[in-house]
């Protein structure tokens, strides 16, 4: 008798651990975790950041890798133009633990248009006709990938290196069945530029510049099902293009206005900024009468 005693007293203080566990165990943390484990199924997601070499450079590419960071199943394509790699942007991906691929490739002359990756035009936004080249090369590189890959599930998305990105975007994305659309803060003019949505699917466009394009959404304002990439080996950016219209021109092989999937809420949230980072203005140290220490061993 004594013996069934001790054992229903084990029992009772069991439970009431057990009991204490769960109540103590607060929700979200619980949540996250069942998430993490149980979810069989997470897309890849391939974002494609051209960027240059300019003096914010890394102090962007810092901000954006350490939002990336908090990313499951992220494959970061970062292409930048030049002719060589540079040591910045290699330590930069190598010390972010992040999977990545780090491509390069020169802006090309042409006769038409001169290159300006670094000028952005008053009133326009995003870089004039630049990244052509680079996000062309990052998908060459992806249908290469996914051509070897057993798993071809995946999301693509085009992302500036100075924009400002939700973690909620990322979620939003991974429910892309072809192509998914969403509102961009703070572009072209507008507070918010977006699509309009009614019964579920997309019957227009909030959008202030240049409204007769095509699918005048930012670049940020979308994702592709990476597969339509595979399916469409002629789907690639043109520099044939003005300004404004690389969205449409993407867009176009893959989309109609009335597929759009409209996501954040039937589009009426914004998970990110198209924002800026603003031109350093540098003191020439030549010019300046006091001298000072110079700094040029120093990455900045
Ligand atoms: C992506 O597209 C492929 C090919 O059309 C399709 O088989 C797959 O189901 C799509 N992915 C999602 C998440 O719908
Ligand atoms: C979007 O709108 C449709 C149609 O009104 C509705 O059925 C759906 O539940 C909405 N989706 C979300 C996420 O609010």
């Amino acid at each position: 008798m004594p013996f069934v005693n001790i054992k229903k007293q084990y029992l009772a203080i069991g439970m009431l651990v057990f009991v204490l566990l769960f109540l103590f165990n607060t929700r979200p943390a619980f949540q996250c975790q069942f998430n993490a484990e149980v979810s069989p199924y997470l897309p890849v997601i391939y974002g494609i950041t051209p960027t240059y070499v300019r003096l914010a450079q890394k102090a962007d590419l810092t901000r954006l890798s350490q939002t990336l960071m908090h990313v499951k199943n992220f494959h970061w394509v970062v292409i930048e133009d030049s002719l060589e790699k540079t040591k910045l942007v290699a330590n930069l991906l190598k010390e972010s633990n992040l999977k990545y691929t780090h491509l390069n490739i020169k802006t090309h002359k042409t006769k038409h248009s001169t290159p300006v990756p670094l000028m952005r035009i008053k009133g326009a936004r995003g870089l004039l006709a630049s990244g052509v080249e680079q996000r062309n090369l990052a998908l060459d590189w992806l249908r290469g990938h996914l051509d070897k890959s057993e798993n071809k599930a995946g999301v693509v998305y085009f992302m500036d290196d100075d924009n400002t990105y939700s973690l909620k975007v990322f979620d939003e994305m991974r429910k892309v069945k072809r192509v998914g659309v969403w509102p961009v803060g703070i572009v072209g003019g507008m507070r918010v530029e977006m699509p309009l949505v009614s019964d579920g699917k997309v019957s227009g466009y909030n959008a202030w510049w240049k409204p007769f394009r095509p699918f005048p959404i930012d670049m940020a304002g979308f994702a592709i099902n990476a597969t339509l990439f595979l399916e469409h080996p002629e789907a690639k950016f043109s520099r044939k293009v003005q300004s404004g219209f690389q969205e449409s021109e993407i867009l176009k092989y893959f989309t109609t206005k009335e597929e759009l999937e409209p996501l954040a809420d039937n589009c009426t949230k914004v998970y990110v900024w198209h924002t800026r980072t603003q031109k350093p203005s540098i003191l020439n140290p030549k010019k300046l009468k006091r001298p000072i220490v110079p700094d040029d061993h120093i990455e900045v």
